[in-house]
């Protein structure tokens, strides 16, 4: 059961009989924040009374004797200005409680009205490096699926696959051109990556050498600005003089900027001309830009050749991303990436001008939006299409396909912009009535607050990532198995099995864990750590309940049968019984703002309460039997509703560390 929920309906109608519109009203029953104001607290008679003109004391008053409190809670009390303080009857939570015990769904009720939603996400460009940001979209993505799916709701995932981009005209060039027949048959997807960064440095080089004049003019112009500034008389003193030094400060300061800008780019020159190959190479391919770009446009208009390419590449690029996925246990309902909706764009195009959304110009389609600078562009002058046009074809391929109400894209925060105007423009063309959320995350950072790189930095980077972590793992297994007091418990195999699955729970969960909207720093010994708001501490605290088991030898299903009353007279005891009767509340506030740092964060809630509890009652030893069974109970439901709830973040368990 869903507390808050059941507490909101009883404060529904007995707001009914005093307002019209008790909605926002019930916005303000919340959890209490200090258990000595109880377990709830309603803050909604100082805003009635003040609408109403009565003291707010008296209008809480006035609510209590209309609340239906009686079975569910202790007689409520007013407190200060008018706030409203709700204890929970023990014996009310205890029976909630039992039958939690009893529920598959350890007390969740799936949703009244399931809604349909597309999560989109993952979505890497193939063939092309693959960042840490993928891993956060990936992780993210298919925790949001699990949660929606356990709550009730209908999901279709989808990899919107970038796999029809202008990356692949730079690894057709390479191909043609540079390509190590041996290499590409050993290993395709490094072969392609090591062509698509060579073809990206030949192109970056000529465009740098195009762009040098402008960044020399720059400096040029800021150190005279600098100079004449500096040459100036100062003024006297005072204010005057301040003003003066301070702007030629501001003024050295951007001449400085513009001399590092230069000298990153006379370096990048530098690197390419200090090796004689790649020396050769520039002076061979002059026109590489726009060559680049023939290959991309003919691919896109089905040449042959190129096309023959692409199939041959795909297979290879999909199935080194499904390794990942493969470690990561992630699977999608479908991946319809870029290419399946090339065949639609035009008609897209074609819509958006027909109907007069869009018009052209200076050869291009431009679609123009209410708030935006810049338009969305859907046709460049020389008939490519863009990453927004496929974005629009598929929002349209969706709706017929799905029918969803909701649509989720998972995806980086830098496309913040492309959304919003991707948003705006599906309204304009007549999708009016479904929910369209960018679920932006922040940047992964190294130490150095600098955006964090893998050393290879693709594909085999990022499941060099997963080794690391699994290896940091097996370290602090190993540790924390030989201080066992009576010695250690694990052997090699089972110590292998566990820091597999805390190494690769270390990297989800301290992706979920943060709030997704900020930058992370990620830091291996941190996400590992037996202590704080991790994974490893979160299974920990599981495989602590399964030991109790394993110790007293407890056969769970009889226990879970028996008619046995749990009682919940310590305060250890109650806390940590307040705290699982919460999981539907958890579940239904993550889901608000698709914000899975809401679900660990009340786990490891759970996981300290469940600590507390177990330092300050006896479990096994208790007084009598029947104290001794009701706390295996809770041991049981706690140890249930971590599961569950890691499970919804794509995070497997082990019974013994
Ligand atoms: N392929 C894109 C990237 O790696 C992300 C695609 C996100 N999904 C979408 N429908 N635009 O940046």
């Amino acid at each position: 059961m869903n507390l808050l929920k059941e507490l909101r309906e009883r404060f529904r109608s007995a707001l009914g009989t005093l307002v019209d519109n008790p909605e926002e009203l019930l916005e303000m029953v919340r959890p209490s924040q200090d258990p000595r104001f109880g377990d709830y607290q309603a803050n909604c008679a100082m805003p009635l009374g003040k609408r109403l003109g009565k003291p707010p004391r008296e209008i809480a008053a006035q609510i209590v004797a209309r609340l239906e409190w009686d079975e569910m809670c202790e007689p409520p009390e007013i407190a200060g200005p008018g706030f409203i303080n709700l204890r929970l009857r023990t014996d009310w939570m205890a029976t909630r409680l039992r039958e939690s015990i009893q529920d598959s769904r350890v007390g969740v009720e799936p949703v009244e009205t399931a809604r349909t939603y597309v999560v989109d996400y993952s979505s890497p460009n193939v063939a092309k490096p693959m960042h840490v940001g993928h891993i956060r979209s990936t992780v993210i993505g298919d925790a949001l699926c699990r949660i929606l799916r356990f709550a009730g709701h209908r999901v279709i995932s989808d990899n919107h696959l970038g796999d029809w981009g202008t990356q692949f005209g730079m690894i057709i060039y390479g191909y043609k051109h540079f390509r190590d027949e041996a290499a590409f048959a050993a290993a395709p997807v490094g072969e392609l990556c090591r062509l698509y960064q060579l073809v990206s440095q030949l192109v970056d080089y000529h465009e740098t050498r195009r762009r040098l004049p402008d960044w020399e003019r720059r400096v040029a112009e800021r150190e005279e600005a600098a100079a004449y500034q500096e040459a100036e008389a100062l003024p006297a003193g005072g204010a005057e003089r301040k003003r003066a030094a301070k702007r030629l400060r501001g003024l050295q300061a951007q001449a400085a900027e513009a001399r590092a800008e230069l000298a990153q780019a006379q370096e990048k020159l530098a690197a390419v001309e200090r090796s004689p190959r790649l020396k050769s190479l520039v002076a061979e391919h002059p026109d590489i830009a726009q060559n680049v770009l023939q290959e991309t446009a003919r691919l896109h208009a089905d040449d042959p050749e190129n096309l023959a390419l692409w199939h041959k590449f795909l297979p290879k690029c999909c199935e080194d991303i499904q390794r990942l996925y493969d470690r990561l246990h992630v699977a999608f309902d479908y991946t319809h990436g870029e290419s399946f909706y090339q065949k639609h764009l035009s008609s897209v195009v074609r819509d958006f001008l027909d109907r007069g959304l869009a018009c052209i110009s200076d050869g291009a389609v431009c679609v123009f939006l209410d708030g935006f600078d810049t338009p969305m562009i859907i046709r460049k002058s020389d008939g490519a299409y863009l990453y927004a046009t496929t974005d629009l074809a598929t929002i349209a391929y969706r709706m017929r396909a799905f029918q969803p109400d909701a649509i989720l894209y998972v995806v980086d925060h830098r496309q913040s912009e492309h959304f919003e105007k991707l948003f705006a423009a599906v309204r304009m063309w007549g999708y009016t009535d479904v929910e369209l959320q960018h679920i932006r995350f922040g940047t992964v950072l190294d130490a150095k607050g600098k955006p964090f790189k893998t050393r290879a930095g693709d594909t085999v980077g990022l499941e060099g990532l997963l080794d690391e972590a699994v290896r940091k793992a097996h370290d602090v297994v190993r540790a924390n198995d030989d201080a066992k007091p009576g010695g250690a418990e694990l052997d090699g195999t089972q110590r292998r099995h566990i820091a597999e699955v805390v190494g690769h729970a270390a990297i989800k969960y301290a992706d979920l864990s943060q709030n997704r909207t900020s930058d992370y720093i990620f830091n291996f010994d941190k996400m590992v750590a037996l202590e704080g708001n991790t994974a490893t501490y979160m299974q920990y605290s599981y495989a602590r309940t399964q030991s109790i088991f394993a110790k007293g030898n407890i056969d769970v299903c009889r226990l879970r049968a028996a008619d046995a009353a749990l009682r919940l007279e310590h305060p250890a005891e109650r806390a940590l019984g307040l705290e699982l009767l919460q999981f539907a509340e958890a579940i239904e506030e993550t889901l608000v703002d698709y914000r899975p740092n809401l679900l660990t964060g009340y786990l490891f809630e759970l996981a300290r309460r469940f600590s507390e509890f177990y330092q300050q009652c006896k479990v096994l030893q208790a007084e009598t039997e029947s104290v001794r069974t009701s706390r295996l109970l809770l041991c049981d439901l706690t140890g249930r509703v971590i599961r569950c709830g890691l499970d919804l973040l794509g995070i497997q368990v082990v019974d013994k560390m």
